[in-house]
């Protein structure tokens, strides 16, 4: 079995064919080819889909042979959890079981980062196999709309249905589905924002510790896309402003995934074999891919990105929430999203979802200070930049969960877990006569 689609590429307002897709075999034993068109390649703006397995050459390219696989940066492209499962009720009943082609071409135009898929020269053409032309139920938001409804009704009970079922995380869903968060493309203010939602007995308040976390990495120097959070029948949504698209522009995204060269992958969320990633692997792909201009300031970031990943107990910073945007002949960090202080995890030791230094995975100030060269930074520098962020995290984090209206009931596992190593940092520990000490 095989399917094939054109890839396009939007460059300066304009969808460009960029080459074909085939995707051949199914289960394990599926790969991927793609193919740039010549004209493509003859552009002097054309850039790569994917800088690691698909760079601009002629010729045809093919993934190994296993589960799902694909080039990373157009998988980048196709939906995660949400998306999927949209399509697959759309799909129930129909006689279709979907595949990662399928995902890919059938999804939306609001997807990640400037692809987008059609069979044949006309354009993008979204497949609609099992249904009518149009949108499929749960899939966008009408936000100006559902707060306009929300505004004259008591309860969320009173929503009409198709706001409702972006409610539903915490109920049914959840069981099945893993990670699957109800998340939508939405436009407020004439912008474009990534919407999601609470739970409905959320005892994390998700919404509220996600924006107040945002905050704080503002505070600690990271470069974090505005974010808001609205009450829609007493119900949150946080809103995070798409870095992806700009009026008439749409900028290509790749997760750290992709730079890293990984291909296969089960789960949308963290792949358990990606534990064996570090920090250090994505700076060192930075350091080769990288915006030449910004490659400095952007493993700083890295870093800074790191070390507040483990002041705040973010253990969810898989490979797909680390992304980067095409740019001035290169790839740039894009600015922060999903990091969220998290709670106790199931580990008795607080470990990152990545490498992060000489002692692993552990998430401690130790380790953030073992390997900073791969990030340019000195020893010493990164001391400097470890010490500024704990104490900006120690100083500011009641503060500024406090006026996100954090629920005061789960200060006592933010101050003792989340904040931990912010809560404990002693500079002292780490002085030796004056001198950072190794
Ligand atoms: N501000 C943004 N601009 C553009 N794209 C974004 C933005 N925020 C998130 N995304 C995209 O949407 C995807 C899902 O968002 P996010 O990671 O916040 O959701 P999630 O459901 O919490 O993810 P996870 O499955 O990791 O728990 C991201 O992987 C990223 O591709
Ligand atoms: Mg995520």
């Amino acid at each position: 079995m095989s399917q094939e689609t054109y890839v396009y590429i939007h460059l300066n307002g304009h969808f460009i064919p960029a080459g074909i897709l085939t995707m051949n075999g199914q289960g394990r034993d599926s790969y991927a080819e793609f193919q740039y068109g010549k004209r493509y390649l003859e552009r002097h703006d054309a850039l790569p889909l994917d800088p690691v397995s698909l760079p601009l050459q002629t010729g045809r390219f093919q993934t190994a042979r296993g589960f799902r696989m694909l080039f990373g940066g157009i998988r980048d492209a196709s939906p995660d959890g949400w998306g999927r499962h949209v399509l697959n009720q759309a799909a129930q009943g129909k006689g279709f079981i979907l595949t990662e082609f399928d995902y890919l071409t059938l999804s939306a135009d609001d997807r990640a980062g400037a692809l987008a898929f059609g069979p044949d020269l006309n354009g993008p053409q979204r497949r609609f196999p099992f249904k009518t032309p149009g949108e499929l139920d749960g899939e966008s938001l009408n936000l100006e709309d559902m707060l306009k409804i929300a505004d004259t009704i008591d309860s969320e009970n009173e929503l009409e249905n198709k706001y409702k079922r972006f409610l539903v995380r915490g109920s049914s869903f959840d069981s099945g589905l893993g990670g699957a968060q109800p998340k939508a493309s939405t436009s407020l203010d004439g912008r474009q924002w990534v919407a999601k939602f609470s739970r409905r007995f959320d005892a994390w308040s998700t919404c509220r510790v996600e924006n107040a976390t945002m905050s704080l990495a503002r505070l600690c120097g990271l470069v974090v896309p505005e974010t808001r959070v609205i009450d829609v029948a007493g119900r949150d949504i946080f809103l995070i402003e798409r870095f992806d698209r700009e009026t008439e522009i749409r900028k290509h995204f790749i997760s750290a995934r992709t730079l890293l060269g990984l291909q296969g992958e089960a789960e949308s969320t963290g792949h358990s074999a990606d534990h064996d990633q570090s920090y250090q692997d994505i700076a060192g792909q930075l350091r080769l891919y990288g915006s030449p201009a910004y490659i400095k300031e952007d493993l700083e970031q890295l870093y800074r990105r790191m070390v507040f990943n483990v002041l705040c107990n973010n253990y969810d910073d898989h490979l797909r929430n680390h992304g980067f945007l095409y740019s001035e002949g290169g790839w740039r960090l894009s600015p922060l999203y999903d990091v969220v202080a998290q709670p106790m995890g199931l580990e008795e030791r607080q470990l990152s979802f990545l490498r992060i230094g000489e002692h692993g995975r552990l998430a401690t100030i130790d380790n953030l200070l073992s390997e900073p060269s791969a990030f340019g930074i000195d020893r010493e520098n990164a001391f400097h930049i470890v010490s500024q962020m704990a104490e900006a995290v120690k100083n500011n984090w009641p503060i500024v969960f406090k006026e996100n209206q954090v629920p005061q009931s789960i200060f006592g596992e933010l101050r003792n877990v989340s904040f931990i190593n912010a809560e404990d940092f002693n500079p002292l520990k780490y002085y030796d006569r004056g001198s950072p000490r190794p």
